[in-house]
């Protein structure tokens, strides 16, 4: 994925919020471009704003939209940082994240740091996340359609059955730091 979008790639940055990662990856892939979306009027105003700032805004542009229904196809890869969780229907951004790839359709999400169990959580960055999980992103979830409310804490094996539900088959956990995991999640 480096080389690929070394090379030059399209990339959908879905649930972008203030476009911080959109941002970031645009800095560090000058040949790509990127597409922001996130389904918040007020965080896409800040992100096109940031990205002025940030001078890369011949390479990005930001819609506002819904994750089951951001613009455009042939992107490689879609991305999500920190969102899946706090989207009320995950599983229908899934089917529509099906859609949209190209080449090879990965995906990837990065979800916050979480086991299986609720044991597994019990710690001091687990204590952390379900604080903004009950203040913030379930809340998220439940304010709309759907609500299925995963909550920060979901563990890779509920991440994983929502990625399956919408139509992916391969799920990898690729990397991870003390306060987030990435997936590979690909047809
Ligand atoms: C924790 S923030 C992460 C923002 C950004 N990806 C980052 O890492 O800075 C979660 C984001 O998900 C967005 N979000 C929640 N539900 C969404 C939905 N159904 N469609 C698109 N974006 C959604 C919120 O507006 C918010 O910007």
């Amino acid at each position: 994925m480096v080389d690929k979008l070394t090379r030059g790639a399209t990339v959908a940055d879905v649930g972008c919020g203030h476009g911080a990662s959109t941002i970031l990856m645009a800095q560090a892939f000058p040949a790509s471009t990127f597409v922001g979306s996130d389904y918040h009027p007020e965080s896409i105003a800040t992100a096109r704003q940031r990205a002025l700032e940030a001078g890369v805004q011949d390479r990005v542009r930001f819609e506002v939209a819904p994750a089951g229904g951001f613009s455009g196809t042939g992107f490689a890869p879609v991305t999500m940082f920190d969102c899946l969780h706090d989207m009320g229907d995950p599983v229908g951004a899934t089917r529509h994240v099906r859609g949209a790839p190209a080449d090879d359709g990965t995906w990837m999400v990065v979800e916050p740091m979480a086991g299986d169990h609720v044991e597994d959580n019990l710690n001091p960055v687990g204590r952390a996340y379900y604080g903004f999980s009950t203040l913030l992103c379930t809340p998220s979830s439940l304010s709309q359609d759907v609500g299925l409310a995963l909550g920060t804490q979901a563990g890779p094996s509920r991440i994983r059955d929502v990625t399956t539900a919408g139509g992916f088959t391969r799920f990898a956990r690729v990397a991870e730091t003390p306060f987030n995991r990435v997936f590979e999640v690909r047809p």
